[in-house]
């Protein structure tokens, strides 16, 4: 190894890692899958589609990187649990968990029901909650941890309907904080990657209107909207040794966008 792959590989290298991706396998969960299992760490992907979770594991085994899937239904207490002792079975406890599953539903605020309050708390905020009860004591205890969440700008500000969907993103940055402050004096850093508007099936709708689309990339400071690998780098970052100092924190991987 030359000295400039020796340096970065002691900052950045996952070799030995575990990580747990949640939404592992589409969208921007795919590609922060895919950016831990090729930087070393054994990944496991927690889903419902179970043909998704196939291909997206079946990308990385052929590539070489070691991957495994696990279906499961976020959606129910019961369900986080199951799917959290399936996934820990398969390489061991995780050091890293990435809580990327995520819903979208947007009925306009009156409409905004009991049903869908409850279904997008489930997803998007409990299940983040008990993987954490679930795994970050174990972190703690063994002086090793990563989380990290992706919320989103309606986190931080109203945005076509943000209604259920922005409140749970805004409490799981909450969240990030309390168990920050709870598991970083362990080794445990907690953290959120906060996308603004990237292309992926979450926004089908929008994003198949050309004039909403090129609207919103001119919003940015870089002139286009999010994929979903510009979330490969600063995975990898939060994932790592590197990331050490850096805890409780949303970084905005937006081009700008919400300081333009
Ligand atoms: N795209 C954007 O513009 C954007 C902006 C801001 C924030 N975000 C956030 O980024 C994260 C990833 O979004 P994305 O755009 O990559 O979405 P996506 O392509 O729709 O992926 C969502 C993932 O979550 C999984 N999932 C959904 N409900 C689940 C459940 N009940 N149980 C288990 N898994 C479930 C999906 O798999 P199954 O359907 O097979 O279960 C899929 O793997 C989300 O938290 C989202 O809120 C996205």
């Amino acid at each position: 190894m030359n000295s400039s792959h020796a340096y970065l590989s002691g900052l950045f290298s996952l070799d030995g890692r575990v990580a747990l991706v949640t939404g592992g396998s589409s969208g921007i969960g795919r590609a922060v899958t895919g950016a831990l299992a090729r930087a070393g760490a054994r990944v496991v992907v927690v889903a419902r589609r179970q043909r998704e979770l196939a291909a997206t594991v079946e990308e990385l085994t052929s590539a070489g990187c070691r991957a495994a899937w696990v279906s499961g239904d976020l959606g129910s207490r019961d369900g986080v649990r199951a799917a959290a002792e399936e996934a820990a079975a398969v390489f061991g406890e995780p050091d890293i968990l990435v809580n990327s599953a995520g819903i979208n539903l947007r009925p306009p605020m009156a409409e905004t029901d009991e049903d869908v309050w409850d279904t997008t708390m489930a997803v998007n905020l409990e299940a983040p909650f008990l993987l954490g009860r679930r795994f970050g004591p174990g972190m703690a205890e063994r002086g090793f941890g990563r989380i990290i969440h992706i919320t989103s700008q309606q986190a931080h500000r109203a945005f076509v309907q943000s209604g259920a969907y922005g409140v749970s993103k805004g409490a799981l940055e909450s969240l990030a904080r309390s168990q920050a402050e709870a598991w970083s004096p362990y080794g445990v850093t907690v953290n959120t990657l906060v996308p603004g508007f990237v292309m992926t099936p979450l926004n089908q709708r929008l994003s198949s209107d050309p004039e909403r689309v090129a609207a919103l990339a001119a919003r940015t400071m870089t002139g286009r909207n999010g994929l979903a690998e510009d979330f490969e780098g600063a995975a990898v970052f939060l994932a790592s040794r590197a990331s050490a100092y850096v805890t409780g924190q949303s970084i905005f991987v937006d081009g700008g966008f919400s300081v333009h």
